[in-house]
């Protein structure tokens, strides 16, 4: 393999730049040339490639976001858009990918080994954690440790003023950012996905409380009952509470990331680069009990994550 090309897709998510820059510069190490694709499947389409050195990548291991930026392609999705892609590709001399994203990147990397036969192996690259086989995704951690930060502020306010504060987390269809967080945050609710939420339960915790006592709810946006402003209407409208709400919203995805996140980010970098040389395909490299793990880009969609039991536990309980 002489040159291979890498691109980050879907959301950003902290950590990213470490990935990118491990892969070059492993890559590098290795002999082989390194071609940034930028704005994810969108640049792929437009062949929107820039050949990335090692300077390149200096100065970036600290920075949120994405230096090769990323998009959601819509165009993608056709099959037109991915032969479209495969031509600029192979125009190019890429002989294999490193994809940096989330499922809906990994759908499309998918594709392209299927219908084009182009070599594609995947990062984890999403704060919501919410990818079978891998441990942690790159930018979880970061995300958790933004938003315990923002609700630690939240609960000074809370707690002086005497009030009820519903925070709506992110996490689309997983409540893994919402679970982590409100524990780590001492919640008296947390509603997820994943659990059924009940709303008698979480009036009551508000009485344990105490009339104008501080709570903090923490709502997952996945959460089957809506996001914090259903919450709040339901409490208004049966139990005759008034909440203030709070959406954190893309804050989570931004800042400079953990140090967690930025070695998982090189080592999963370093990984998918040796995977590539090895002939691997079709896979994304993940983090399972410490260990890199290869999981087929199928199976990281198809089957769920889901909470561990003894975290529900805890959260239900304390
Ligand atoms: O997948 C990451 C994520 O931040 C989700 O938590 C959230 O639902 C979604 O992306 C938001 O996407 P966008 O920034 O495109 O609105």
């Amino acid at each position: 393999m002489k040159k291979i090309g890498i691109f980050t897709s879907g959301g950003d998510a902290p950590g990213m730049n470490a990935n990118i820059r491990a892969v070059v510069r492993y890559a590098l190490l290795k002999g082989i040339e390194v071609v940034g694709i930028e704005d994810g499947y969108s640049g792929m389409i437009e062949g929107r490639f820039v050949k990335l050195s090692r300077a390149a990548t200096a100065n970036i291991i600290s920075l949120g976001g994405t230096i090769l930026l990323t998009s959601r392609c819509k165009a993608f999705h056709s099959v037109g858009g991915r032969a479209a892609a495969a031509d600029r590709l192979k125009q190019e001399g890429i002989e294999g990918l490193v994809a940096c994203g989330g499922d809906g990147t990994f759908h499309g990397a998918h594709a392209l080994w299927t219908e084009h036969g182009i070599p594609v192996v995947g990062t984890p690259g999403t704060i919501d954690n919410d990818l079978w086989g891998t441990d942690w995704t790159i930018g979880y951690d970061t995300a958790i440790n933004t938003a315990a930060w923002a609700i630690d502020r939240i609960r000074d306010t809370a707690l002086s003023h005497g009030r009820v504060f519903i925070i709506e987390v992110m996490g689309r269809h997983a409540g893994f950012i919402a679970m982590d967080v409100g524990i780590a945050c001492g919640a008296e609710y947390i509603a997820v996905p994943e659990t059924v939420s009940n709303i008698d339960l979480l009036y009551k915790k508000i009485l344990e409380q105490g009339k104008n006592k501080r709570t903090i709810i923490i709502v997952g946006e996945g959460d089957e009952i809506g996001g914090a402003s259903v919450f709040k209407t339901i409490l208004k409208e049966q139990f005759d509470v008034d909440s203030h709400v709070t959406i954190l919203g893309h804050i989570q995805r931004g800042g400079s990331p953990t140090v967690r996140d930025r070695v998982l980010a090189t080592r999963l970098g370093v990984a998918a680069v040796d995977a590539l040389i090895n002939g691997k395909s079709d896979i994304m490299i993940g983090l399972t009990n410490k260990e890199i793990s290869y999981t087929k880009f199928e199976e990281t969609w198809a089957r769920r994550k889901s909470l561990r039991d003894d975290i529900i536990f805890i959260s239900e309980t304390l």
